[in-house]
């Protein structure tokens, strides 16, 4: 096979389904990357914390009384239980099954009818400490608390979002919004890396942007597509009123599955992980941010339209899963050009699974 053809195939239809594949994805891809976990808002200031977690692994969120933000496993050193949950400000965090109390710093405090035992030592049991970083209000964790910085990770996200008009300083939460699908979280990042199926799957999305005039780009880490408004939205006639100070959409994934999506009109983003739960099950949520300028008519619209796309990309996500996962036929062909990103992330995935 020629290296043009090679590069043009599919990953292997097998690693949608393979158990083995997604155990390695889980060591290799998601418990060494960088995933957005939550938002800053979600504290109430010092001495609080949050707990969420990254692809499954159980997280806290904590901002000691100092100011100090971190992040730990969410996951008691006695026997294993989830400590905290929800969001709560509270000088410490205590687990619910036998009351091990841990310090926002992730120190053991106490451990009752601990003095019963002479060999037993606090030092050394506390909380594990995960990778934790911010950008504008949004907190990424990565488990591997080796990993390389997240400034690194993001690389020159924070400048492209910015050169798109959008101060994600400015923006304030909206409300998250979760979801699941029946399918392999490949099939859905890959659905995401394109606009190939935008014209024939979604009627009112092509007429708020000029899919045709979509816009490409990699680097490292981020995965990026552009398309400006559509002209339908400077004559008033597109479903959406899309008129504002951002000019294009904006759909940004951070590998191996944050994804960053905002909308021409008003200062708008939502940003939100994907996971697997399975070999043929994903879950997300997107927690949508908006600036000023939006009021909550246009939200509602901006939501709506969302939504009417999330609905046409579940089906065609699920329909993919069906005919990939069956094991019937071993590959696909990419097509050059509309599917250089998901060639782009398809590399990324077998380049990490072969490490
Ligand atoms: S499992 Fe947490 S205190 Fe026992
Ligand atoms: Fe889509």
């Amino acid at each position: 096979m020629s290296d043009l053809a090679q590069a043009l195939q599919t990953l292997p239809w097998s690693w949608y389904s393979d158990p083995e594949v997604a155990a390695l994805e889980r060591e290799r891809i998601f418990r060494r990357a960088w995933q957005y976990v939550g938002h800053l808002g979600e504290l109430q200031g010092p001495g609080s914390y949050f707990a969420t977690h990254a692809a499954g692994v159980p997280i806290v969120v904590t901002l000691d009384r100092d100011g100090t933000l971190r992040g730990f496993l969410n996951v008691c050193r006695h026997r294993g239980t989830v400590v905290a949950r929800g969001a709560e400000k509270r000088g410490t965090l205590q687990c619910p099954y036998h009351a091990w109390t841990y310090d926002l710093d992730g120190e053991l405090r106490a451990a009752p009818r601990s003095s019963r035992d002479p060999s037993f030592e606090a030092t050394g049991l506390c909380l594990r400490p995960v990778a934790l970083g911010t950008w504008g209000p949004f907190v990424f964790s990565n488990p591997d608390p080796d990993c390389e910085p997240l400034e690194d990770a993001l690389g020159d996200i924070a400048e492209v979002v910015a050169a798109g008009g959008l101060d994600v300083g400015q923006l304030r939460f909206h409300g998250r919004f979760p979801y699941g699908l029946r399918a392999n979280w490949k099939i859905a990042i890959e659905n995401y890396l394109e606009c190939y199926h935008c014209a024939v799957n979604h009627p009112s999305l092509v007429e708020v942007i000029d899919e045709r005039s979509l816009l490409l780009e990699s680097n490292r880490l981020r995965v990026s597509q552009y398309a400006p408004a559509h002209r339908r939205v400077a004559e008033g006639t597109a479903p959406f009123d899309a008129r504002g100070p951002l000019d294009s959409a904006r759909y940004h994934l951070l590998l191996p599955a944050t994804k960053l999506n905002s909308l021409p009109g008003h200062p708008n983003l939502s940003i939100g992980p994907v996971w697997p739960t399975a070999t043929d099950r994903c879950e997300g949520f997107l927690d949508y941010f908006f600036g000023p300028g939006a009021d909550d008519a246009w939200i509602a619209d901006l939501l709506a339209i969302d939504d009417v796309v999330g609905g046409e990309d579940t089906a065609l996500i699920e329909a993919a899963q069906a005919g990939t996962a069956n094991g019937i036929l071993e590959h696909g062909r990419l097509l050059a050009g509309s599917d250089d990103l998901v060639a782009y992330f398809q590399r990324y995935v077998r380049s990490r699974l072969a490490e």
